[in-house]
Formats: structure tokens, sequence, C-alpha cells
């Protein structure tokens, strides 16, 4: 949500500053601008509406050699996308290009207005600009200025700042939203994504929420808000150029759905051990007799994550015979009075380790003293660094607004976790050796789909990409599948789709089936098969227009059937679920969308 650069050094700090904006663009992208200083501290400010390649344009026309300078792409929350709302925000001498929320903003606008200050943007985030400029006159440096700004600050931040008479520094800080200092040789990087850096340097410094930075040529000099120096801890950047490449495919959600059975992979080496007929996760920090007592699963998401907790706490109940289960979506648990149960563990899961509402979440539950356990792919992230335990994915950058191979790994990780409950607690050793059976085969089984439905979905899809409306039905282990496929078409065909348990449909949905409407019915067959098939009827005998995704070899009563063949069982919605992306992604490009980088959202929802 929203992103920062910057950069000092010795090179042309535009065009690095425009190349990292590019791979943040996933982040955010209804605005961008860069603003540059040269040696005698001549800024150049260049914004504007839209994408990033408005502002290399806007570059083009106006090239420096300047060496120093900070830029920002971003997704509105307070005023329009416009370039008045644009960042970096000029203010007196100071720039500054912020992530996150200013909550008191207003008390702020009012005491600088108190001070002949007058705003030209609908922004809190030029607010922070003015107060560091106001505070920078009594100040003896920028460091000050922007230390003190930030004590009178509530909200969240991570911010850039650069000072107009002195080119030979940039100021950052963190409360809340991820900042990443590269160090190179003779020049220092910053970002709030580590995907901006990859390629110039390896060596990176993770900001920590209170912590200020100090970047000049020579590295980073690091301190707490107040004002206590820190040592500054180098860590290794474990992420290459194919990770953030779209290696041939037109969108990187493409390329994500295709890259599931490697990505799937490598959540699962090391972890699943078919011979041994079990699985484990190394990260937990939970010894057998811990597992032993757990007694209920909290787990906590949002959006695509939310459902991969809903579809993993099916198979964690068919795994164990004493454990309950909540699904909680973030944004809702954490204001509600919930209570905790007994011997509760908290799962959180999320795919950028960055999302607000499920932070939030964590740290209220860690303050009731629930031991909370990460499921997060980003390596570094918040969230990763703040839970008592957890495992990583390791499927790689997910450029792709929309999340694809994480739902699918997190689904997998969820699952482990309840194979090591249940060996724990000594129950159902059949279902936990059929599980890891089935895990070890599932990337296979998903490349099977891949290459036979990958092939066949671009006309189906064509079929019904002209559709306004789209009700998608599952039962049982089907059903999360269903809501994540609806949120899939949705977010990135903008065709209203909703998700029904299909059992139902007849206590309401039913009633919108009409011409306007295409279906898409799970139906699974070794698994409540009759069942699903006659609500597939009911809708039939009403005009549906239903896409059936079975694994059945039976005759099956769809307008159009998308037959897979598979040996998994337990774990086939995840196979629909893939068929489910590729029927999104195609129906998206066919009505001409950008599928990356959807309208009105954005990478990581790091504000509430
Ligand atoms: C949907 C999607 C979002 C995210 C949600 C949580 O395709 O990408 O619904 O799943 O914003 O994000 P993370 O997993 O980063 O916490």
């Amino acid at each position: 949500m929203c992103g920062i650069v910057g950069y000092i050094g010795e090179r042309e700090a535009q065009n690095i500053l425009v190349a990292e904006l590019k791979r943040l663009e996933y982040r955010g992208y209804d605005s961008a601008g860069i603003v540059t200083l040269s040696d005698s501290a001549t800024p150049t400010l260049l914004r504007t509406k839209g994408k990033v390649a408005a502002l290399e344009e806007l570059v083009g026309q106006h090239k420096t050699s300047d060496t120093v300078g900070i830029g920002h792409t971003r997704w509105a929350t307070h005023g329009e996308p416009s370039k008045r709302n644009a960042h970096p925000h000029h203010v007196g001498e100071i720039y500054l290009v912020h992530n996150g929320i200013i909550e008191n903003y207003q008390d702020l606008k009012t005491m600088l207005s108190g001070h002949e200050y007058e705003f030209k943007s609908d922004t809190d985030s030029e607010v922070l600009a003015a107060l560091i400029d106001y505070l920078r006159r009594d100040s003896p440096d920028l460091l000050t200025a922007v230390t003190g700004a930030l004590k009178m600050v509530v909200g969240a931040y991570g911010i850039a700042v650069l000072d107009t008479t002195n080119p030979e520094e940039i100021i950052v800080a963190r409360q809340g939203s991820p900042l990443i200092i590269g160090v190179g040789d003779g020049e220092t990087y910053i970002a709030s994504d580590a995907s901006a850096l990859v390629g110039y340097t390896n060596q990176v410094v993770y900001l920590h929420d209170g912590e200020i930075g100090r970047c000049t040529r020579s590295g980073l000099e690091l301190q707490t808000i107040e004002s206590q120096k820190l040592d500054v801890k180098i860590e290794m950047l474990d992420m290459d150029m194919q990770a953030i490449q779209k290696q041939g495919f037109d969108h990187f959600l493409a390329k994500e759905i295709y890259e599931q059975p490697t990505s799937l992979a490598a959540t699962l080496a090391g972890r699943v051990l078919p011979d041994q007929k079990y699985a484990r996760l190394g990260g937990l920090n939970m010894s057998d007799d811990e597992l032993r007592h757990v007694k209920h699963i909290i787990i906590v998401g949002c959006g695509t994550a939310y459902f991969a907790g809903v579809q993993a706490s099916y198979f964690i109940e068919q795994l164990t015979d004493d454990v309950t289960i909540s699904v909680e979506i973030a944004s809702e648990l954490r204001y509600r009075a919930f209570n905790v149960p007994e011997h509760s563990v908290a799962m959180i899961v999320s795919q950028s380790g960055e999302t607000a509402d499920t932070l939030a979440c964590l740290n209220e539950l860690k303050r009731r003293g629930v031991k909370c356990l990460g499921v997060v792919n980003a390596v570094g992230s918040t969230i990763a660094r703040a839970v008592d335990g957890g495992v990583y994915l390791h499927v790689g950058a997910e450029i792709s607004v929309a999340s694809t191979k994480a739902f699918t790994s997190q689904v997998a990780a969820l699952t482990i976790f309840g194979i090591m409950l249940a060996n724990a607690k000594g129950t159902n050793p059949q279902f936990i050796d059929e599980f890891v059976q089935e895990l070890a085969i599932l990337p296979s089984e998903i490349q099977k789909v891949l290459d036979k439905q990958g092939a066949e979905i671009p006309s189906i899809a064509r079929a019904y990409a002209d559709y306004n409306h789209a009700l998608y039905i599952g039962r049982d282990t089907l059903y999360p599948i269903a809501m994540e496929g609806a949120l899939k078409l949705k977010e990135v065909s903008y065709i209203h789709a909703e998700a029904y348990a299909a059992g139902e449909l007849k206590h309401g949905p039913i009633a919108l089936i009409d011409d306007h409407f295409f279906e898409v019915c799970y139906i699974q067959d070794n698994w409540l098969y009759e069942k699903s098939q006659s609500n597939l009827i009911e809708m039939n005998t009403r005009g549906a227009h239903a896409i059936v995704i079975t694994d059945t070899t039976k005759k099956v009563p769809g307008e159009t059937v998308i037959r897979i063949s598979t040996k998994l069982s337990h774990l086939t919605p995840l196979l629909f679920n893939v068929v489910s992306q590729l029927l999104a992604y195609h129906v998206a490009v066919k009505r001409g969308h950008d599928v990356d980088q959807p309208r009105n959202l954005a990478k990581s929802v790091t504000v509430e």
C-alpha cells in the first residue's frame, strides 16, 4: 500500500528511483512522484497522477544528474488521486514521502495554520512535512526536527525526508509501516519493500518500529525516537531477479498461477515426509507436549489469507478430534469483545506480513497471553518478527495484487499444523497418512491441472466474459474454494461475484438466477456428490448457466463441465481452486483489464 524509495550515492538518482518505483508499483498506482537534489541543493520535483510510466515520461523531459532523491507511488487514503495529492510533499525546506496514516493530522493542521502554514493538498502527509519544517527552524539538524515531529504524531508511518539545505542526507523513520535500507558501496538505498532493492544490493537493514535513521553515502546511522544510538544490523537479502520478473508470461498473475507446483514444493520441502507418514513445521517453537494441550485454534487473516484459513480449518477438523477452530476476519476480530478459550493457540496468516488489521489482532492476542504463530511469506516482515514462532511460505515474491500462490501454500502450511496436532495427540493416524501422502503429490497434481485446464480455460473464459454477475457455490470443503473463487473473479474482472454454501441456495440466493448470471459449481466425486448434484439441478431448472468444476467421470448436467483428473481426495479443493484462478485470469484478460494492478486495489493493506 504505497511504495517508498530513496537513493543517495554517486549515480543518477532519477533513473534508480524510477526503476525502484516500477518494482513497487503493485503497492499502489494512482499517482507517483520523485524529488532529487543537486549538489548545490536545487530540487527537481516531478509528480503525476497515474502510473509510474507517466512519471518516467516526465523524468525524460526533466533529466538531472542529481545523486540524491526520494520517491513514492501512491494508493490514496486521504485525498483523491491527483498530482496535488501525490508525494513527495514539499513544505518550506522539507520534502517528504510517507506511507501510513497520521491520525491526529487535523489537530496538527490547525496548530500549523496558526503559524502561517498553508496546505496545498488534502493529505495527512503534507501536514507531517509542515510539522517537520516548523520544528526544523529551531533544531540543529533535520534528524532532531524529524524526531521532535514524530513524538507529536499519532498514527502509522514509514517516511523518508529530504532537507533542501543539506543534500548530504536522507532521514528515514518507521512506525507500523515497513522500511528497508540497502547498504551499497558508497551508496545507500531506501525502500518500503525488499523487491525494490534486488540487483542493487543484497545487504539490507530492516528498520523496526520506533527507529529513526540517517542515510548518507557511507551508510546508515540508527537511533530510537528517544535519541538512543542503535547498532546497525545488516542482513542478507534472499531474493533474486527471477522472482521479480514475469519470465515470459504476459502478467505476474499468470506467472504466479503457473508457478504453484514449484512455489508449493518450496513450502513443503523438508516439512512433508511421506516415508515417515509425517509432516512438521520447524519454526513453531512448540514441543509435542504443548501441541497436545492445544484445545482451540484461532486463525486470523484478511481476504484470501482468511479464506485460506477457512479452507484449512475444514482439514484440521478432519485430522483432530478435540480441537475447535474459529477463523476470524482480522478487521472484525480487532474490535470484537471476543473470548479466548483456554489452551488456545493463534495462527496469524498473512502473505505480506504487513496487513494492518491482522497485525492489530496479533498484538491483541499476544496481550491476552495467546501463543501466536505466523504463516507468512515476506521474510523479515512485521508480523513475521512479532509472532512467537511460525512458518515462512517460501513462495517467492508475490507481485500480482491478486493473491494465488500464497493461498495454496497457506492452506498447505496450516494443514501441516493440523497434522502435527493430530500426531502429538495420537488421533487419526490413517487420516494423517492420507493427508501427508496427498500433500507430497499436490505439486505434481497441480501441474496436471495447469497443463490440461490451462489449455481449455481460455475458450471457456471467452464464453462467459460478458456476463455481469456470477454465483459460486460449493459444499463443505468446497465452500471456502467458492468464496476464494468469487473473490478472485471480482477483483480482477470486476464481475459482481458472490459465493454461497450450496446448501444455502434455497434459503434465498436462488432467487437471483437469471440470464445475467453464470454459476460456478464445485462438485467432488467422493464427497457429498449427490447433494451437490441436486443443488446444480435445482439451479438448472431455473435457467442457470452453470460451469461445473469437478473430478467425476460421471455425466454432470452443466452448461460447461471442466473435468480434472486426479489421484487426490482430501486436497482436491485446492486443484479446483487452481481452475478458478485460471478462469478469473482469462475472463479478466478477455475483458481487457489490467490484471496485475486491478482498479482501486493495491498489494498489502497497511492501513485500516
Ligand atoms: C486477494 C488479496 C487480498 C489479500 C489480503 C491479505 O487476492 O490479495 O485479499 O489476501 O489483503 O493480505 P496479506 O496476506 O498480505 O495479509
